[in-house]
């Protein structure tokens, strides 16, 4: 199986390190405007070659991309103190104008998976662009907010947060919903777990872990300059799930034509994701307040593409 990595950066070079951990993919091409960037991310994983299953590592160029099953896009600028995800948006809106036609150029058939941010709007505007069917444009979306919301309700539960069920829908970024009306353990929903087995559960807890996910990667990009390892996992599960054909439920951001009145945007649902992509966008039961903040969160995204692409 191969990919290419478009964008060996902070969250592209650690995602090809956690591609190469995993063991899936046999061929990986790394592509960046600093081509030495890529040759020395490509070497620095040739030397670890001893440790993992076979894999062929290099620092190409599109033409290489011929016959990628999945073309991960994490080029351009991130997100820097003090910024919002959204501020990105027209610096790479113009570098996906340069990047995503030399893809489909080399590569008509493959799926792409879109990291750059501002994920939602750049995940519109590849779709636009390549021309590609919805289902073989994704964005990584809210997989990793997803993954922030189960660790917060890790540590304040005690349980792992393999077997808690909770997803952060809508936008990547501050828009974002805590759908907690869908947050289960073991199908005991989040309110009755806590006030059975909580002592002196606070409900006020909720507006805190919402408020922590939710600035989670400031935080991060505050303390060590740029998030990678999560983003990078959150990545490597979506190809996973594609390659394996695994039919995962991960809230990648995906194309809504029409739903609970959104249309025409990129947010993140539930989506069952396999080797066609996205296969499936999932419907959940929200509540009427839940509905009301994805419909808030399309509208912010969609604010930005209008921008971009009037
Ligand atoms: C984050 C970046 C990837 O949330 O948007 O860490």
């Amino acid at each position: 199986m191969k990919i290419g990595i478009i964008g060996t950066g902070y969250v592209g070079s650690t995602t090809a390190f956690a591609l190469m951990l995993q063991g899936i993919v046999s061929e990986m091409v790394l592509i960046d405007v600093n081509r030495d960037k890529a040759e020395g991310e490509a070497l620095d994983l040739i030397h670890s070659m001893s440790f993992v299953n076979p894999i062929e590592i290099y620092a190409g160029d599109y033409r290489d991309l011929k016959d990628a099953s999945v073309v991960i896009i994490s080029a351009g600028p991130s997100i820097s103190k003090g910024e919002t995800r959204l501020d990105l948006a027209s610096k790479n809106y113009k570098v996906f104008r340069k990047i995503v036609p030399k893809i489909v150029e080399n590569n008509e058939n493959c799926i792409l998976l879109v990291v750059t941010n501002p994920v939602d709007v750049l995940s519109y505007v590849t779709l636009k662009l390549s021309g590609f069917p919805e289902n073989r444009v994704i964005g990584s979306g809210t997989v990793l907010d997803s993954s922030r919301f189960r660790a917060a309700l890790s540590k304040k539960l005690n349980v792992d947060a393999r077997n808690i069920h909770a997803y952060i829908i809508g936008e990547h970024g501050d828009s974002q919903v805590a759908a907690w009306s869908l947050t289960n353990i073991m199908g005991i929903k989040f309110d009755e777990f806590c006030a059975t087995y909580i002592k002196n559960f606070d409900p006020a807890i909720k507006q805190e872990i919402e408020r922590e996910v939710k600035y989670s990667a400031y935080k991060v990009i505050e303390k060590k300059g740029a998030t990678s390892f999560a983003v990078a996992l959150a990545i490597a599960k979506i190809v996973k799930s594609i390659l394996r054909d695994e039919n995962s439920i991960l809230t990648v951001s995906t194309y809504v034509r029409s739903l609970y009145e959104i249309e025409d945007v990129f947010l993140s649902l539930p989506c069952v994701v396999n080797r066609n992509g996205v296969d499936k966008v999932l419907l959940p039961p929200l509540l009427p307040a839940e509905k009301g903040a994805l419909r808030n969160s399309a509208e912010v995204i969609k604010s930005y593409i209008d921008q971009l692409m009037s």
